[in-house]
């Protein structure tokens, strides 16, 4: 009980089942320990401030006040406003599938379509396919709905479709990133995208296709999209927070017309519609031409971060066979891998003890079940070349001590 519930003596309520806190874990208190400013903490997944077009969205924001004002502050439909439906079915189209803006639901941050689609697409004990590692907010939004995660099977390149087998039979859905993955960074190549597409014909389940990040590649454009490959049962989820402002809670689902008008039934019972204003100035941002302004600067700053850190594991990681890492070729992430059997929430503990305290995410926090623990995600984005060089210098002095 917190101090301000004892002195009111506030009495507990009884929880539901899926409302009741949980007790603190092991990566909640590190993470926390990792939050100190003091750490140089590779453990965010946050885009870097410096990316954000202030100026663009000043701009742009002035104009919706200036010309839109009276719609910008009102209510508006659930499906989200229809020039931004717009933008967005014109960016699916030129992405491989041609797409209508009734195929376009707009959504607070694609945090939401995860909530949504457990939502929709599951019952207590449905079988639902997971990427192993995968993001760990999707598994919290998957889990208030009880289903029995069934991960798929992964390698060095990915999620590997050859080896899906009858463990998926009746599956609802499965849930991949197939571009710049969070957390290991990897990208499915084109010929796993098509392969996985006829998995999901042949065991008849959705796709759920995560793209946050595909815009931030560092110089080649990855693959044509996994929804290109199954359009008739792929939902794919777009977000504005890693290429505009993360603070707009502004996202989207593209797929087929009749599955969207199921996910506005939801979605109106969840908060009725997404911001009208915040809708106004990221249609104008985008009508404006933002994307071939302002992504070129952002994907040049993540390719030097990501190469700045690529070089320093090279530099001082130990020369180790079990040791190695993702080489990412966009987005945010970069996963370590560690000998088998050494825990890299010990080797958080440690280094933060260290004289340059640094802080990742443990890898265990992204498995359902029997989570790999010799695994750290590090993120590269927020933190300053030179303090990634410091960082990475820490975090392999702290490695040798356990090998
Ligand atoms: C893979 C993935 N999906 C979804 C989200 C949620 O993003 P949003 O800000 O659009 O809710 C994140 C956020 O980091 C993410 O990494």
């Amino acid at each position: 009980m917190s101090e301000c519930c004892e002195s009111k003596k506030c009495p507990t309520p009884t929880w539901s089942r899926i409302g009741k806190p949980k007790g603190s874990s092991v990566i909640g208190e590190i993470l926390a320990l990792a939050n100190r400013p003091e750490v140089i903490s590779f453990a965010g997944g946050l885009p870097s401030p410096e990316g954000f077009p202030v100026k663009a969205i000043e701009d742009a924001s002035d104009w919706v006040m200036e010309n839109k004002a009276r719609v910008a502050l009102q209510y508006s439909g659930v499906d989200g406003m229809l020039e931004l439906r717009q933008a967005i079915a014109e960016i699916e189209t030129k992405g491989g599938v041609p797409t209508m803006p009734d195929e376009v639901l707009i959504v607070s941050g694609s945090q939401q379509a995860l909530d949504m689609i457990a939502r929709v697409f599951t019952d207590p004990g449905s079988k639902v396919l997971v990427e192993t590692p995968t993001y760990m907010g999707a598994l919290y939004a998957f889990e208030l709905c009880q289903p029995e995660f069934v991960s798929l099977p992964t390698d060095d390149e990915g999620l590997n479709p050859d080896l899906i087998d009858d463990r998926v039979k009746g599956a609802r859905f499965a849930y991949v990133m197939p571009t710049f993955q969070n957390p290991t960074g990897r990208t499915i190549g084109e010929e796993r995208r098509r392969k996985l597409a006829e998995k999901a014909r042949e065991y008849d389940f959705w796709l759920i296709e995560d793209n946050p990040y595909g815009e931030l590649y560092y110089a080649e454009k990855p693959p044509v999209s996994l929804r290109a490959f199954a359009p008739e049962r792929t939902l794919r989820l777009g977000t504005m927070s890693k290429v505009l402002a993360p603070g707009f809670r502004l996202g989207y689902i593209a797929g087929p017309k009749h599955v969207i008008d199921a996910f506005k039934q939801i979605k109106t019972s969840m908060d009725l519609h997404t911001s009208t204003f915040t809708q106004l100035i990221t249609a104008r941002v985008l009508n404006e031409g933002l994307f071939k302004e302002h992504l070129p600067a952002v994907r040049k700053l993540y390719a030097e971060k990501a190469q700045v850190m690529l070089d320093s594991l090279e530099l001082y990681m130990p020369k180790h066979p079990e040791i190695s890492w993702t080489k990412p070729t966009g987005g945010m992430f970069i996963w370590l891998n560690l000998p088998k059997g050494l825990d890299s929430a010990d080797l958080m503990k440690k280094v933060l003890a260290s004289d340059v305290p640094v802080g990742f995410v443990p890898g265990s926090a992204f498995y359902t079940s029997d989570p790999e623990v010799n695994h750290c995600r590090l993120s590269f984005v927020t933190v300053p070349s030179e303090k990634i060089r410091a960082g990475i210098k820490s975090l392999a002095e702290a490695l040798k001590t356990f090998i």
